[in-house]
């Protein structure tokens, strides 16, 4: 049998090193230490910007598989979950890593609901802010204000209290979200309703105004509800990794998921359907696709919601988003910006630019037009992301602090700046005093 083994030979000394292949393909980065020139050396190490090629963990949370286009949490397809489960149901599935039984689903959806509540020193906090303040932003601030609210979540060992900042965190970003969008709207915020579900909940909370029962629309109320299944988790990806690494310095969880969120912030990650639509709206009609296109192929632009770093193949994710727009579009009216999507995606799946590097819709592609068309304005699309992302940030960071092989996250770095100066009274420095390419670096 062949040995799994990869043997290494360093020209620069001879020399012949074993490295042991673990699961199937990996090798540990620092075996490359002991490659050495000399007993001083420091050894060889990995050059990896941008991760693209380093797993920074061992999970057993979700699985991808890009280039088949696969998707599966806990072992369980996307596909199966989006038809028969519901979000708080595969929340437990990714914290617990088990579907539950009737008794555990019972109480893991009391103990969501009953920690809808928040603070109300957490409501005044949201007050504060500008009456046009972004609501991630807002969302950013208050998850990670809520750990002066709950300190004993500093005990990151202890396994109760981890649970319980699990529940909570699940049960109030929906409030603190509502809130969020309340305060850019000046309504007044309405609190959780505990007889309807977590969706339900949530848009009532959103959009309840003087009804005396607020009902949310069962269509669109499922809707929103498999998003939230599609968005849970996504294994490695920059804001797992965030919570991961902030995590890693055994901070609360409330900080390490204000890291995350903030991750979730930027417009390659979930802001990226708010860059979908501004994009889709700027291009206003699907004649001016071919035009767009062309701007994107010379690299002028690129072509929000597509493309992704893991899979080189259609997200299954979006697959599922697009039956939803049509849906949710039976209820609310078809938003006019999907026959603009459909061009795109017909014209670049045509096109030798995006099928040579493997360039896809990715989630983002078809969300941003559904979210539009159940009334949320775009500020409000990261939020959406974030509120069903928790689930698996917490199960990311639960596995990172049961985890006896990690520690604090800290890579090393390849030193291309100056060797030892010393320093010059400013009156004896020559002008200039960096080198042009050295001054265009800085911040
Ligand atoms: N439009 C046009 N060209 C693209 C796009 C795009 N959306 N995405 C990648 N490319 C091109 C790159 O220019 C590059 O071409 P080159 O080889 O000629 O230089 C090649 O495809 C590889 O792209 P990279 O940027 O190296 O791929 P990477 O894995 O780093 O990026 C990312 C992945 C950030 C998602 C990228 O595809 C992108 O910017 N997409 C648009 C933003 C987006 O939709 N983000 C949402 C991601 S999903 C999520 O976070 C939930």
């Amino acid at each position: 049998m062949a040995k799994e083994t990869l043997s290494i030979t360093d020209n620069r000394t001879g020399k012949q090193y074993e490295i042991p292949i673990e699961e199937g393909g990996v090798i540990r980065a620092a075996a490359l230490r002991d490659i050495k020139t000399s007993a001083e050396d420091f050894g060889l190490m990995s050059y990896d910007p941008a991760f693209t090629n380093t797993a920074s963990c061992r999970s057993r949370i979700t699985f991808i598989d890009g280039d088949k286009g696969i998707l599966r949490y806990r072992g369980y397809p996307i596909e199966e979950l989006a038809e028969k489960s519901n979000y708080i149901e595969v929340a437990y599935l990714i914290v617990k890593g088990e579907l539950p039984d009737r008794k555990h689903y019972a109480a893991w959806e009391s103990n969501i609901t009953t920690h809808t509540m928040i603070h109300e020193n957490v409501k005044k906090f949201m007050e504060g802010f500008r009456y046009d303040a972004h609501p991630m932003g807002m969302l950013v601030s208050t998850i990670g204000a809520l750990s002066t609210f709950y300190p004993e979540a500093a005990q990151i060992n202890d396994l109760e209290s981890r649970r319980l900042q699990t529940r909570r965190l699940i049960g109030k970003v929906p409030t603190l979200a509502a809130f969020a969008y309340r305060h850019t709207r000046g309504l007044p915020y309405v609190y959780p309703q505990n007889d309807l579900s977590y969706t339900g909940n949530f848009l009532s909370m959103l959009f309840r105004m003087a009804e005396r029962d607020y009902k949310p629309n069962p269509i669109l109320e499922r809707a929103l509800d498999v998003l939230f299944i599609l968005h849970a988790d996504h294994e490695q990806n920059c804001s797992a990794n965030a919570m991961r690494s902030v995590g890693s310095s055994q901070v609360d969880p409330y900080s390490a998921v204000a890291a995350a969120t903030a991750a979730l912030y930027g417009p390659l990650h979930g802001g990226a359907n708010e860059a979908v639509i501004r994009m889709l709206v700027e291009i206003g009609s699907p004649k001016n696709v071919p035009d767009f296109i062309k701007g994107v192929k010379e690299g002028k632009r690129r072509l929000m919601g597509f493309g992704h770093r893991v899979y080189k193949n259609y997200d299954p994710r979006a697959k599922i988003v697009k039956k939803i727009a049509y849906e949710v579009f039976d209820v609310t009216g078809r938003n006019p910006l999907i026959d603009i999507s459909l061009e795109l995606e017909r014209i670049a799946l045509e096109d030798d630019y995006f099928v040579s590097r493997k360039l896809y819709p990715n989630v983002d592609f078809y969300t941003g037009v559904t979210y539009q068309a159940m009334g949320f304005p775009m500020e409000m699309f990261p939020v959406l992301f974030a509120i069903p992302r928790t689930s698996g940030w917490m199960a990311q960071w639960a596995e990172m602090v049961r985890d006896p092989e990690q520690k604090i996250a800290r890579p090393r770095q390849v030193y291309i700046g100056e060797q030892t100066r010393h320093w010059t009274p400013i009156e004896h420095r020559p002008e200039p005093t960096m080198r042009e390419d050295a001054v265009s670096d800085q911040i």
